[in-house]
């Protein structure tokens, strides 16, 4: 070929595009994974702080985050997670609203070759194919711990202890999980009664609401309320309050989370213990996309580590709260 000025061009630009081909492949590669997360709700304290955790971290790792919010609900969760699989994202995570109703949905992203992470709160399916890891809290323990604590404070009372339970999501891990963990500890002793379980949906409107039934029906009758949150624990602090009681000295008060607000609870002498439950999840959520991503395999479970804290310590624990 004879060369003039107009196939030299052609030649030097498919040269420089060449050179920079490998540059392109490895940008491609770089792209941002694509994370899709359908979040319970916003009913907590907790629940804000996991939200807020899940976003920052995504942030901070360059995870291009599609997030809803699905308002308590289970047919918004599916969805949201519906339009994932139809969006192709790289990954799914949620924290599932209840715990059963998942096979149809995961089975799709299966299908559609979308791994699947749980984050908080786990679901009961057939096939535990279906979700590549479950990253949260033991709530069984939790409700042991609470259980612990309690046993511990009434050991020289002879009873009968009186217990009002406040629940969780009615379907929900933690309502389900706490529930169990804190009644197989309490019945060592038949002195400890529940007198009164109800759900107050995890938010403190409803433990407010519910505690005023409790009052209502058992007056000065109740000697301990069990929370499942610290939130629906607030809301009972107002109506004991304004069933003219003092709360943590009338009633014993024991909740979950370990929230901001339950520790400023407990240093104004209202709530006794709470037992904690990390939301801060973003992390690793985050560097469990990666590994995915990576083709890196991922332990099955993997358990957050929690404490308990009772109110004599929240004074010097507080400046340590991140949630
Ligand atoms: O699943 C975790 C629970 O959900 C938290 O204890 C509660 O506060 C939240 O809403």
């Amino acid at each position: 070929m004879k060369l003039n000025r107009r196939n030299l061009n052609i030649a030097l630009a498919s040269a420089t595009l060449s050179s920079m081909l490998p540059g392109l492949v490895l940008a491609q590669d770089k792209k941002a994974p694509v994370l899709g997360f359908a979040q319970v709700g916003a009913e907590s304290e907790w629940r804000t702080a996991n939200t807020e955790s899940i976003k920052s971290a995504a942030k901070a790792s360059g995870v291009d985050l599609k997030f809803s919010d699905a308002q308590q609900k289970q047919e918004n969760q599916i969805k949201a997670i519906r339009s994932y699989i139809a969006q192709k994202v790289d990954v799914i995570g949620f924290s599932p609203v209840v715990e059963t109703g998942w096979d149809t949905v995961l089975m799709e992203a299966k299908a559609a070759g979308i791994p699947v992470v749980l984050t908080d709160r786990s679901v009961s399916v057939k096939d535990d194919s279906l979700y590549v890891t479950f990253m949260g809290s033991d709530f069984v323990e939790e409700g042991r711990k609470a259980g612990r604590w309690l046993v511990e404070k009434e050991k020289d009372n002879k009873g009968p202890v009186n217990i009002v339970e406040l629940q969780g999501t009615v379907g929900s891990a933690p309502a389900i999980d706490r529930k169990k963990g804190f009644e197989e500890i309490i019945k060592s002793d038949p002195k400890f009664k529940i007198i009164r379980s109800q759900t107050g949906d995890f938010t403190r409107a409803k433990g407010k609401e519910v505690m005023e039934a409790f009052l209502k029906a058992e007056g000065k009758n109740i000697n301990v309320l069990y929370a499942h949150n610290d939130d629906m624990a607030i809301g009972a602090i107002q109506a004991i309050e304004e069933a003219g009681m003092k709360p943590a000295q009338d009633i014993i008060i024991i909740s979950v989370d370990g929230v901001k607000g339950a520790f400023e609870a407990m240093m104004a002498g209202k709530l006794n213990v709470t037992v904690e439950c990390s939301p801060l999840l973003g992390p690793q959520l985050m560097s469990a996309v990666a590994d995915i991503k990576a083709g890196k395999p991922l332990p099955k479970r993997i358990l957050t580590k929690e404490g308990i804290f009772p109110m004599e310590v929240a004074k010097a624990e507080f400046p340590n709260r991140k949630y």
